[in-house]
């Protein structure tokens, strides 16, 4: 049932670019207009929103972080990603004017189940982004936005995670439609960049041996740290969760200009580091943080995209790059270098990939 890949996340990685495909495509008229018949908000109703609140667990908590920073670039209106275990225990501001998006592949996690509860009996128009249908969380909430990723079988998250990112740059392009907040060839453009990004995705698995080979130079580290800006951030601490979650290596994602704020007393010579630096107002800012981490002897592995490669290997030991796409969706191609490198890093290490210790696929308790 591997279908000949040696396992199921390696299989699920390569099914990334048919999952984007399947979560899009459905979701486009033949002039690239957006059919969302999930969001059942009026344009009154839509118009009338105060907020919106992503409630979501690890995986899905960093699409979600992505979700807001596409939401609130399209939509104009503010979005806060709250982690589902903590959202309830500090009686959050949520009204009738609000929307809650909870996301989940799995649609069972038991602290997202609860939270989205909670946001429901507070008035909140309730919305899910889920991958399994009839799940317990499609069928409480509201309005149900299906990933078409088909089973994840691995517990590290991969095609669910670039699909819930995929839906919400639907939810939110729509949205703006709907509230008139971009003009309709805008949104047009920004669609037919999201149909290219199967076919970015499938370049970057067909590069991979660069990645594999890294990650077997990597396998001794004991640390590793992860650092990006903006929208590279979000994605930095998705690859540092998949890194600790399957190869057992702790580390740790910073927001990049947080490093000198304490976190770089830690580094030293041969200190692994992570660099994201795939958006162009940030890239001179992100050289500067790696050269100060170069600088304290860090080797440097860059994630950057094809335009800026060159540059970017003055500053780093190693550059890997995606190919170019709007800045605003980076995040679905930058995370597949990062996938592939935890993975190799696990593989090298004897870990048990699809099933590392301790983890559950679904979270079924708080
Ligand atoms: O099924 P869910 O999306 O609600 O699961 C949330 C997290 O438990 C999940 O994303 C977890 O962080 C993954 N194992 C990460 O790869």
């Amino acid at each position: 049932e591997k279908g000949g890949y040696e396992h199921f996340m390696l299989k699920e990685m390569y099914e990334q670019p048919k999952a984007v495909r399947d979560t899009l495509m459905p979701r486009l008229d033949d002039e690239n207009r957006i059919l969302l018949d999930e969001l059942s908000l009026t344009p009154e109703q839509l118009n009338h929103l105060k907020k919106i609140i992503i409630i979501a667990c690890g995986t899905a908590w960093h699409a979600g972080l992505v979700g807001k920073a596409a939401i609130e670039k399209f939509v104009r209106i503010p979005v806060e990603v709250e982690i589902a275990s903590e959202f309830r225990y500090r009686d959050p501001f949520v009204d009738e004017r609000t929307l809650v998006i909870a996301v989940s592949q799995s649609g069972e996690t038991a602290d997202t189940l609860a939270a989205l509860r909670e946001a429901k009996m507070k008035g909140a128009h309730v919305m899910t982004v889920t991958n399994v249908v009839g799940s317990r969380i499609s069928r409480e909430a509201q309005d149900v936005f299906y990933t078409w990723a088909g089973p994840e079988i691995a517990v590290a998250s991969t095609k669910a995670y670039i699909t819930q990112v995929m839906a919400l740059y639907l939810i939110g392009l729509k949205m703006a439609e709907l509230r008139a907040q971009m003009p309709q060839e805008e949104i047009t453009k920004i669609v037919q960049e999201l149909k290219e990004l199967p076919s970015k995705i499938q370049q970057i698995l067909d590069h991979q041996e660069k990645i594999k080979e890294l990650a077997n130079k990597q396998i001794h580290q004991h640390h590793a740290f992860y650092i990006g800006r903006g929208l590279d951030d979000y994605t930095a601490r998705e690859g540092s969760l998949k890194l600790k979650e399957i190869s057992y290596v702790h580390s740790e994602a910073i927001a990049a200009g947080e490093l000198k704020h304490g976190t770089i007393a830690l580094l030293e010579k041969g200190t692994l580091v992570v660099a994201m630096a795939t958006q162009e107002p940030l890239y001179d800012k992100m050289v500067s943080n790696m050269k100060e981490v170069k600088a304290r002897g860090a080797y440097v592995i860059a994630v950057t995209k094809a335009s800026l490669e060159k540059e970017m290997q003055q500053s780093a030991d190693v550059v890997f790059s995606v190919p170019d796409t709007l800045d605003i969706l980076s995040p679905v191609l930058s995370v597949v270098p990062l996938q592939l490198f935890s993975y190799y890093m696990a593989v090298a290490r004897g870990a048990d990939v699809d099933k590392p210790k301790n983890l559950a696929k679904s979270v079924t308790v708080e």
